[in-house]
């Protein structure tokens, strides 16, 4: 050993604290302290909400700015975005938190490099990536670098899509392109009154359009959330969007090649559900919180539902039933009498798809009467729209199990999953009723000219309604036809749920070979 070699180690190691700590330092505190006055977390803080204790491992913690161009002799400690991975609960996840106090967290060719490698590495692990994001966009002294790195993450969102889940916090701004990635990925967590989402800010607007609006009325947390359905979940703040994240996870597989996590619960598989017969309204025209049912039903009455705001008529969450993870989908008699609209067919297409490509079995609760009618609809596409939950169900290859509630006519009796559509078991209550449509509507048309000569018209009409109630206003039909499997007593929900999803578990379904699928978009 030479004579200095204590000195030279010690030299180095103080070199390498000084530059991890001008590291950590990012922006500086005056910048800190100017994000924590806006109610934000650090970017370093936030990875601290989100990771088990002591779990973060930085990755590619001294890369810096190429100095390149007006980057020439700029300071961005840290290059702008912290990277790594730890645990979740004891699970994998790898994360890049972008940090708004080094150049307004703006994104460049490094910046992206440390993204799409951390991307790399959760997808070589198979564990999810989180992003937590909070930047000004492309870094425009990059130029077209900037926009280069925005598109090796693109890339990367889009061909790991279905590989490991993804899921973006946004945390601050996010303008321009860089709202992509996180659409590119499965879930959209949004902090209410710090986070933004648009393509072009309000000045642009105002410049082309002369509309008037502000940041949080064009694209803050509230309207992403209920008009453009953008958002998946809010949180009050940034603790509260982090924590919704963990509980996210805690539904989904790491990776496309592993089933949904198992949880265990006190609440026991033979409980009984009396309560539905108080909340299921047998009238079929009065509306009932389908919601309760969903809370009767699963463990221990926890359900986190998924766009919450948007499209209230369609019900998308996850739960646990039987320890055993599922995604329910389930029509709500309390908005527009759970109608299939566009948005609604939008909304469970796409959490469809998102169960079935992270193995996340499905439950149905249908209480459909239709697609909604209107030249509106139908000019803006109702049928397109539509075929897309058709396909989503068709498509999808976990197990998949139907539980017709109260009604289920027409289209949407197909759209909701059933037996024909690929459901592996479908039951429904006694009160079901399973028809083209309602019974008013048939007898009108079958019986129009029958109705039009009796000489008491109403006497007729009400006779005709009775005798198409009589003959399909029941589950009994369907059931004879193998349509529906069996008819349940309510209070027998739960059991016979657990029963059939345990039968279904590790269930494989083949599907011819294609290249990739093409959903109507
Ligand atoms: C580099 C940027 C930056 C950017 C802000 N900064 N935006 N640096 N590139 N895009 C710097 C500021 O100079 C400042 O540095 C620090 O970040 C914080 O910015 P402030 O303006 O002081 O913060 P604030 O008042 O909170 O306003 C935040 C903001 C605003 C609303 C986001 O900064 C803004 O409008 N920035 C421009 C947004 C934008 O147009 N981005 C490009 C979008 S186009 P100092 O040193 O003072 O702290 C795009 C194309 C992507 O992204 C295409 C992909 C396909």
């Amino acid at each position: 050993m030479p004579d200095n070699a204590l000195e030279f180690f010690q030299a180095a190691l103080a070199e390498m604290e000084e530059r991890r700590k001008a590291v950590q330092l990012g922006g500086g505190l005056e910048r800190q302290k100017k994000q924590r006055e806006q109610g934000k977390q650090t970017a370093r803080e936030r990875i601290e909400v989100l990771l088990d204790e002591g779990s973060f491992v930085e990755t590619s913690v001294f890369v810096e700015h190429l100095d390149t161009n007006l980057m020439a002799g700029v300071e961005a400690p840290g290059e702008g975005v912290v990277t790594g991975f730890g645990t979740v609960n004891g699970r994998k996840i790898c994360v890049f938190s972008q940090d708004f106090t080094v150049l307004g967290g703006s994104l460049g060719k490094m910046n992206a490099a440390k993204i799409a490698k951390v991307m790399d590495l959760a997808v070589k692990v198979g564990c999810p990536i989180v992003g937590l994001n909070d930047s000004a966009g492309a870094r425009i002294q990059e130029g077209v670098d900037s926009l280069s790195g925005y598109g090796e993450i693109f890339y990367r969102n889009a061909i790991y899509s279905g590989v490991v889940p993804q899921i973006s916090a946004i945390l601050g701004p996010c303008a321009g392109g860089a709202v992509y990635s996180p659409a590119l990925t499965d879930f959209i967590v949004m902090a209410r009154g710090s986070s933004y989402m648009f393509i072009t800010g309000p000045e642009v607007i105002k410049s082309v359009t002369r509309e008037d609006v502000s940041f949080e009325a064009l694209g803050g947390a509230d309207v992403h959330s209920s008009k453009s359905g953008v958002c998946h979940l809010e949180g009050e703040n940034d603790r509260d969007v982090l924590e919704k994240i963990k509980l996210l996870l805690g539904f989904l597989p790491s990776n496309a090649k592993e089933t949904a996590p198992l949880r265990t619960s006190r609440d026991t598989k033979n409980r009984k559900t009396p309560q539905i017969l108080e909340i299921v309204h047998p009238d079929q025209r009065k509306p009932y919180p389908m919601l309760e049912v969903i809370h009767t039903i699963v463990d221990d009455a926890e359900f986190l539902e998924i766009q919450p705001d948007f499209a209230k008529n369609m019900i998308c969450g996850f739960a646990h039933l039987g320890g055993q993870s599922v995604g329910i989908v389930a029509n709500n008699p309390r908005f527009m009498a759970g109608v299939l609209n566009i948005d609604a067919s939008d909304k469970a297409a796409r959490f469809i798809r998102t169960c079935d490509c992270y193995n996340v079995p499905i439950v149905t609760l249908v209480d459909v009467t239709g697609f909604l009618p209107g030249v509106a609809q139908e000019h803006q596409g109702i049928i397109r729209h539509g075929a897309k939950m058709l396909y989503a169900y068709a498509e999808a290859s976990v197990p998949k199990i139907t539980l017709i509630t109260r009604k289920s006519y027409g289209g949407a009796y197909l759209a909701m999953n059933s037996r024909d559509m690929g459901a592996d078991v479908v039951l429904a209550y006694p009160n079901a009723a399973v028809a083209v449509m309602g019974a008013e509507g048939a007898a009108n048309i079958i019986y129009r000219r029958e109705i039009q000569k009796s000489e008491n018209q109403a006497a007729t009409r009400a006779e005709k309604i009775a005798e198409y109630k009589a003959a399909f206003d029941n589950p009994y039909v369907a059931a004879s036809r193998g349509y529906i499997d069996d008819v349940i007593h309510p209070e027998d929900t739960r059991i016979h749920l657990i029963a059939h999803l345990e039968m279904l578990h590790g269930k494989r379904e083949e599907r011819p070979f294609k290249k990739h699928d093409n959903i109507p978009l």
